[in-house]
């Protein structure tokens, strides 16, 4: 069976009539009118109406097919194309041979279920075209990633997920027990990918990250996949013009060639203007403000006022400069101001924040002096701190969420909808 040649859906668009064919998939949808009885067989490749006539078929086999061939019954077909205006595609195949391999049982999907429910089932998820849709897109993020920074010099590192110390702070650390030892699940790739710079310069990784994150928003997980990058010799200016060419090229190649995903979709999304936006954190909060929202120097943008700055921006833009207070220890403070940090969030129109980055501390004493301000031990940092000891150089780096990313792409309203088998508080079932 595996030898002959099947043809794919798609290719079938693009045959002569009266051609032969055989190809297998799944019913997506049958429909019984007496004599005639149509099928939608979906492959990976789409959906084509194949017709079965009961005068072209065994009688028995005709009657047994249009009683228990339900939705989602795996089958391979034999017959001719058919030139068909009405056909969706224009195209159908005219059945002459059929083969069962498979009959299902009544499909569980359908309108009406609860998202709970929805959820319990999502290993069934993958034959929906919309979800066929969002994670095609979502392979041409990671694809279009991977390829940039191959052709801009960056040198792929694997990280681990077992850790022991805190990147993002003590707060949504996963505790593992290692073997009666205390670890966390990795919240960031971050400190590893600054120890690879000393080897190979330009680093990045893509890989998941955890945070065990209670809030419930449309956009958290508790196990996202994280872009990140490192650079040797390189400033906080470096960094986001990477951020910047990267998203703009990544978000290029959906629009160029996903198009058909996009309309499945129902979303319309320009290449964004270039340059980004840049926007002070202090410009941000005063614009705040002015709408009303009370957000004070030193505090974090909270959810709501991230909503409010996403929906002001008509274009990516970098909120730069964000305070010590709202930052992770290892962040640059800035030259002119020692309130603030070398350090940007990448926010883009209707979402809010998809990357955090930033220029490192890489002097050994004031890195210590900051770990000891956040009331952390130095001495739960000890391999880090050797990365300060041995050569350290200027360096800058940051971490993009796919799904966030994803998520503004494809303009769904969920983030558990941009990845096959989504991890929140609630759930950790398929
Ligand atoms: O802003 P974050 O916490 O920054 C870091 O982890 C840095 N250490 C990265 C670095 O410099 N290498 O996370 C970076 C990005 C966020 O901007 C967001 O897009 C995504 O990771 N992210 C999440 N995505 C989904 N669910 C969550 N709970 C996320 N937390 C962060
Ligand atoms: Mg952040």
């Amino acid at each position: 069976m595996l030898n002959d040649k099947f043809y794919k859906v798609s290719e079938v668009f693009n045959l002569e009539e009266g051609k032969a064919v055989k190809l297998r998939g799944w019913i997506n949808n049958i429909r019984v009118q007496g004599g005639l009885t149509f099928i939608d067989l979906r492959d990976s490749t789409g959906i084509i109406q194949v017709t079965l006539k009961k005068s072209n078929l065994n009688e028995k086999l005709y009657e047994e097919i249009t009683n228990k061939a339900r939705r989602e019954s795996s089958l391979i077909i034999e017959g001719t194309v058919k030139n068909d205006p009405r056909a969706p595609g224009g195209k159908e195949i005219l059945c002459n041979k059929v083969e069962i391999i498979s009959y299902s049982e009544v499909y569980p999907i359908r309108k009406g279920l609860s998202i709970s429910k929805l959820l319990d089932l999502r290993h069934l998820y993958f034959r929906r075209p919309r979800f066929q849709a969002i994670l095609k897109i979502r392979n041409t993020v990671i694809d279009a990633a991977r390829e940039w920074f191959k052709q801009n010099g960056f040198f792929e590192i694997h990280c681990p997920t077992f850790i022991t110390a805190a990147v993002e702070g003590g707060a949504t650390l996963f505790e593992v027990d290692y073997f009666g030892k205390k670890a966390y699940l990795t919240q960031s790739s971050q400190f590893y990918l600054e120890a690879a710079i000393f080897g190979f310069e330009k680093v990045f990784t893509i890989q998941p990250s955890f945070r065990a994150e209670k809030s419930r928003t449309r956009k958290h997980l508790t196990e996202f996949w994280h872009i990140e990058a490192e650079m040797a010799f390189a400033s906080h200016e470096d960094i986001i013009n990477v951020e910047e060419e990267l998203v703009y090229y990544i978000v290029s190649k959906v629009i160029d060639e996903r198009k058909r995903e996009l309309e499945i979709l129902n979303r319309s999304i320009d290449k964004p203007k270039r340059p980004f936006l840049r926007i002070s954190y202090l410009d941000a909060i005063k614009l705040l403000n002015e709408k009303g929202i009370p957000i004070t120097f030193g505090e974090d943008i909270t959810t709501e006022a991230e909503k409010t700055l996403a929906k002001i921006i008509d274009r990516p833009a970098f909120i730069m400069y964000f305070p010590k207070t709202t930052r992770a220890f290892y962040h640059m403070p800035h030259p002119e101001d020692n309130r603030l940090t070398l350090s940007s969030d990448l926010y883009v129109p209707n979402e809010g924040e998809i990357t955090t980055g930033g220029q490192r501390i890489h002097d050994l004493n004031l890195l210590i002096e900051r770990i000891k301000e956040n009331n952390l031990n130095p001495s739960d940092y000890e391999w880090y701190l050797d990365l300060r000891r041995y050569g350290s150089v200027p360096h800058a780096g940051f971490g993009l969420g796919v799904e966030r990313l994803v998520k503004w792409i494809t303009g769904v309203s969920h983030i558990r909808e941009t990845i096959p088998f989504p991890r929140t508080p609630v759930r950790v079932y398929p």
